[in-house]
């Protein structure tokens, strides 16, 4: 049974006193969430004034990137190290802007992912293609070689969540149709059953991420392969994100 993880990355969003207030009412407003995880990935100054007011709540805390080395001379980095010690069990890494803008390619997103799992990070790869990918017709073959390439070296997938996120539909408005996105989760999920195995791939869960609002969540939670969503835009209010935790 794969636990859908509904999770807000706030992007560069919110000061201090803005997120202690976003996750006090977030943890005011929760329902029963026996059945889902939640889970909020504030910008790195955020995460160590969080970390004691989520200690023991049902609200996870993440990162929206890592860095590879434990320590160094790595001017402006954070390490899996230090986000461990202010209290996160998560991290993002790949995600479409840190490629885009950020020049990260999927050789950097292989160290982030492994060095995130070695220290016990549940790391979130994030993978998409663009619109041109997909009107070339090479979604697949994007799919594949950021998936393949992502975990190249990673044995155990335990620790994985993979974000399917098309950039086309980030911040845009624009979604994937219910069943478009189903049939990506679908090819993702035969992709780490040939890599692992059919056992193995049945264990990862798969998020869908790109414009999900409180009026899409539902059909998209509804698809067999989805199991939570990536949030940015939506999770920046507790009434929106709320909502979208609470999808039926
Ligand atoms: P969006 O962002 O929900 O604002 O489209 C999603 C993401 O980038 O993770």
């Amino acid at each position: 049974m794969r636990i859908p993880l509904i999770a807000g990355n706030w992007k560069m969003h919110k000061t201090v006193a803005e997120a202690i207030a976003l996750v006090e009412a977030l943890l005011r407003g929760l329902g029963e969430t026996s059945d889902r995880e939640v889970l909020v990935c504030p910008p790195f100054t955020a995460l160590h004034a969080l970390e004691p007011i989520l200690r023991g709540r049902p609200i996870a805390l993440g990162a929206q990137d890592v860095f590879y080395e434990a320590q160094g001379a790595y001017t402006g980095a954070i390490s899996p190290l230090m986000l461990r010690d202010v209290g996160c069990t998560y991290a993002i890494v790949g995600h479409s802007e840190r490629r885009a803008i950020f020049g990260e390619d999927d050789a950097l997103t292989n160290r982030k992912l492994r060095a995130a799992l070695s220290h016990g990070l549940r790391a979130i790869l994030c993978v998409g293609e663009t619109l041109a990918e997909r009107d070339a017709g090479e979604t697949e073959m994007v799919l594949r070689r950021q998936v393949r390439w992502a975990l190249e070296g990673v044995q155990d997938v335990g620790g994985l969540v993979i974000a399917y996120e098309p950039v086309w539909a980030i911040g845009t408005g624009d979604t994937a149709t219910p069943e478009d996105a189903q049939a990506m989760h679908a090819t993702i999920r035969q992709m780490l059953s040939e890599l692992y195995s059919v056992e193995a791939a049945a264990q990862v869960r798969i998020q869908y991420g790109g414009s999900v609002k409180p009026d899409n969540v539902d059909e998209l939670m509804a698809q067999p392969d989805i199991d939570g969503a990536l949030v940015g835009g939506a999770s920046l209010t507790a009434e929106s994100f709320l909502r979208i935790v609470g999808f039926r």
